[in-house]
């Protein structure tokens, strides 16, 4: 079955040499990776970019990147961290400002096959203000307009919405991909489970309530659990919980919604397994328990579409592992049955398959994580619906 999205965009594999050679291309990056004392923790997202900036090289297009880079407060970082990685693929220029003599000298200098990399599209406060004049002005920057930052698509900003109202527009292989893999969940196989960890369950919930509908297990975990067993009245101590009110009562008695029946919790320095109802007030519930992954390997063990975003456990105090057994679990479940699609996203999820090194043993890792929640949600992005 064919997305509609799909249908309704031109990607830039239809363009050929004789559209792109000489043409400055505007190109719409989510460069958007962790940065430690200025060195990238996680490239994962810079290896998948790569591919549109190859294809517009090898046609001799002039390609001007723009992209966001946000540190772990939410301040806007330089992309000079990420120039210093693309160098050692490409040659690639950095303009460290927009408008000004200096970066309109390095736009009219530059030559078929070129590359020059904006610093972060946000220190312009016009972007996430989707500032019209603002978009106009990037226009006229380029001759085409492409988007390839399919995890920011979810955003109302400048840059994915605005752009192409002005410039002739079209998504690039990223954001093609993407599309392709995750449309593969509105048409699943049976028996279906989704799986969602992670924290914030107010904006989780329309996802728990449409895959109540479709899939035959919806098995939440992560801080999204303690959420559940406040609503169910057990004591959650001192675990993360979110602060927003939301209703639980359609979805708890659903036989398909399933979560913890053990936990890892902390009491002082202690780690401990209980369950659910057995928290007492100086715990925190800090992952699944050794019982919820046997559960979880049952599930799997027959599924044919299997969808996962979110940590089990909390990865900022160190408990990766039961996160790190569901990846295998997944990834073993998708080797065994060449016909099972398996679809996985969200950063932390990402990091813990990297680190097993198991990216390849999936359908599809997606590069989103917000955006990944929100397409499977609306079926649609701003930002692809900019495109169509
Ligand atoms: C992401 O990291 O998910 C995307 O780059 C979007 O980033 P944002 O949440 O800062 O808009």
């Amino acid at each position: 079955m064919i997305s509609i999205a799909l249908t309704m965009i031109h990607f830039i594999d239809e363009l050929k040499k004789e559209d792109l050679k000489g043409k400055r291309v505007l190109l719409r990056l989510d460069l958007n990776v962790p940065v430690e004392n200025g060195q990238i923790t996680d490239t994962f997202r810079l290896e998948r970019a790569i591919t549109t900036v190859d294809f517009l090289r090898d046609n001799e297009a002039k390609t001007i990147i723009i992209a966001h880079l946000e540190n772990k407060d939410g301040g806007n970082d330089t992309l000079v961290p990420i120039w210093d990685y693309l160098k050692g693929y490409l040659k690639i220029d950095f303009s460290p400002s927009y408008f000004t003599p200096e970066a309109v000298d390095k736009l009219i200098k530059m030559e078929d096959k070129s590359v020059l990399l904006f610093e972060n599209i946000r220190i312009n406060p016009g972007e996430k203000d989707n500032n019209d004049e603002f978009a106009k002005k990037l226009s006229q920057m380029a001759d085409i307009y492409v988007n390839d930052a399919f995890s920011v698509n979810h955003r109302m900003h400048a840059s994915i919405v605005g752009v192409p109202k002005f410039l002739p527009h079209y998504g690039g292989f990223v954001l093609k991909s993407e599309i392709e893999h995750l449309s593969k969940v509105f048409y699943p196989d049976h028996p279906f489970v989704f799986i969602l960890g992670g924290a914030k369950f107010q904006t989780k919930l329309p996802l728990i309530q449409k895959y109540l509908k479709t899939a035959d297990t919806v098995f939440v975990g992560g801080s999204l659990a303690n959420d559940i067993f406040k609503s169910k009245g057990f004591e959650v101590g001192e675990s993360l919980v979110s602060n927003v009110p939301f209703d639980t009562s359609d979805i708890l008695d659903n036989p398909k919604f399933r979560t913890y029946s053990d936990v890892t919790v902390t009491k002082g320095s202690e780690v401990l397994f209980k369950k659910p109802n057995e928290i007492e007030k100086d715990e925190c519930v800090v992952d699944a328990g050794t019982e919820t992954i046997e559960e979880l390997k049952k599930i799997i063990s027959g599924a044919k579409t299997i969808v996962w975003n979110g940590p089990l456990g909390n990865y900022e105090k160190g408990f990766s592992d039961k996160t790190e057994q569901l990846a295998e679990i997944i990834a073993r479940r998708t080797e065994e049955d060449k016909s099972v699609v398996s679809i996985v996203g969200g950063g932390d999820t990402v990091a813990s398959i990297q680190k097993l090194n198991l990216e390849g043993k999936f359908t599809f890792v997606s590069t989103g994580g917000g955006a990944m929640l929100d397409f499977l949600v609306n079926e649609a992005l701003p930002g692809i619906e900019a495109l169509e």
